[in-house]
């Protein structure tokens, strides 16, 4: 069977680390069914240019990895890929820094990603790549002479062609894509976005086959919408508030990210508080935000923002005795996860874009399914394509996510099953592994279409 080797910028070291976010426990899923070998950054910054690769076994997972320069550091993953890719894919151009000299470093990293990666590679190897810091690595493989069948797997959502086209360097970008076999997207929104930018930025075109040709290549483009390890969460015994208990806790997990609407959904509570007084001190909002990329200054932004508004609600909300807001500026260790989201009555996720919204999906899946909580998600996370059965709400409408949460806390115990039963047989149904076997198979193919061995 053909080893899989699977590449990403942050690579997460699962014994020392708990909290790992959704992509790495994505991509260590995978690669428990799988030989092979994750390839990426170790987290560490060093001032060697050459630091060889280190090999580790972490039980069945090998991981390899570098470390990045101060110099890669700053103008790589602080800049171009989060302060330029970041913010555009995520349709902010307004918080897009165009800097010189962030494009040559990332080109510059993505190069030096290949010349490690490239001797370690075997004939019967599938590459999967992950993610928008690591765009023009298949360009950088190819030209190492790899022929292996090449994937991309993109985690966060493809903004509209006409904020990818304002990147100064759209074409080298969509270039470097066209290099791909196999390019998986978590919706079918964002595929649609992704070839209209191919075809705006490089003339692309939508071949009768559904392929795409673009950069004199032919690849695939389809939508693999990321999964969890359904069993892993389903395994808490903790019991739920009952209805007479004092409170009700409202769950929030999110990177502080000026992505993730932390600022309308800390809004929508204090009105939420405001114009139904009989909820006062019968809920409270647990809200984890671990911090992200604080020295991108759009990042200090929201940090300060959310503190002063937290504060302020709990400063006019509050009681002795009762504390509205839990906000908690550090992640939660992930073996306390699924007793945390069990105990939670609801779960509210409001994106004002996001590729997938794990969260939703280990929320769903932590449930007790005679008594389970209720989900509110925004509708712009590419979750809801597939949770449609959760409250949907429009994060940049405060009444919508007034009334949301309200008909959640509200909502009586046979809509809350009816609706949890279907969640849950999508969170099942779409699983990581699931997931993980479509896109590999799909790989093989597209790959063998390339080669004409197929
Ligand atoms: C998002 C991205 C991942 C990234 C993660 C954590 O989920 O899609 O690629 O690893 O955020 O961000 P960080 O900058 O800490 O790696």
């Amino acid at each position: 069977m053909s080893r899989l080797v699977m590449v990403s910028n942050r690579v997460i070291d699962f014994g020392a680390a708990s909290q790992a976010g959704g992509v790495s426990v994505a991509i260590y899923d995978a690669l428990a069914r799988h030989s092979g070998f994750w390839f990426g950054w170790n987290g560490q910054v060093e001032d060697n240019e050459d630091s060889d690769p280190v090999m580790s076994r972490d039980g069945s997972h090998t991981t390899v990895t570098i470390p990045l320069t101060a110099a890669d550091y700053n103008d790589f993953y602080l800049g171009y890929s989060n302060s330029v890719l970041w913010p555009v894919f995520h349709n902010r151009l307004d918080l897009a820094q165009f800097e010189a000299g962030y494009y040559s470093r990332y080109v510059t990293v993505n190069k030096k990603f290949a010349a490690h990666l490239a001797p370690l590679i075997e004939p019967a190897d599938v590459i999967w790549i992950h993610d928008y810091h690591l765009f023009p690595l298949a360009l950088e493989l190819r030209k190492h002479g790899i022929e292996n069948p090449i994937g991309f797997f993109l985690h966060i959502p493809v903004g509209p062609a006409q904020a990818l086209i304002a990147i100064p360097e759209h074409r080298e970008i969509a270039r470097a894509l066209s290099a791909y076999d196999l390019i998986g997207l978590q919706t079918h929104r964002d595929v649609r976005n992704l070839i209209d930018f191919l075809q705006q930025s490089v003339y692309g075109s939508l071949l009768p086959s559904g392929r795409i040709r673009a950069c004199d290549s032919e690849l695939d483009i389809g939508c693999f919408p990321v999964g969890i390890d359904s069993n892993d969460f389903a395994t808490s015994t903790v019991e739920r508030d009952s209805e007479s208990s004092e409170t009700s806790r409202i769950i929030g997990i999110d990177r502080l990210d000026y992505t993730k609407g932390l600022p309308q959904k800390f809004r929508a509570f204090g009105q939420f508080l405001e114009e139904f007084p009989e909820h006062r001190r019968r809920i409270v909002l647990s809200q984890f935000a671990p911090p992200t990329r604080e020295s991108v200054e759009a990042y200090a932004d929201i940090r300060s923002e959310l503190e002063s508004l937290s504060g302020a609600i709990n400063g006019r909300f509050g009681e002795l005795d009762w504390v509205p807001i839990n906000y908690i500026h550090r992640p939660i260790p992930r073996r306390e996860l699924r007793d945390v989201y069990r105990s939670s009555r609801v779960c509210w996720v409001t994106p004002l874009m996001d590729g997938m919204n794990l969260v939703s999906k280990e929320y769903v899946a932590s449930q007790d399914p005679e008594d389970p909580g209720v989900l509110v998600l925004s509708k712009f996370a590419g979750a809801a394509e597939q949770l449609s059965d959760g409250v949907l709400v429009n994060p940049y409408d405060r009444n919508d996510m007034v009334q949301g949460l309200r008909r959640a806390l509200e909502m009586p115990i046979d809509e809350r099953v009816a609706r949890h039963d279907k969640l849950a047989s999508v969170v099942c149904q779409s699983d990581s592994n699931a997931w993980g076997s479509t896109f590999f198979n799909a790989l093989v193919k597209a790959g063998k279409r390339r080669t004409g061995r197929g």
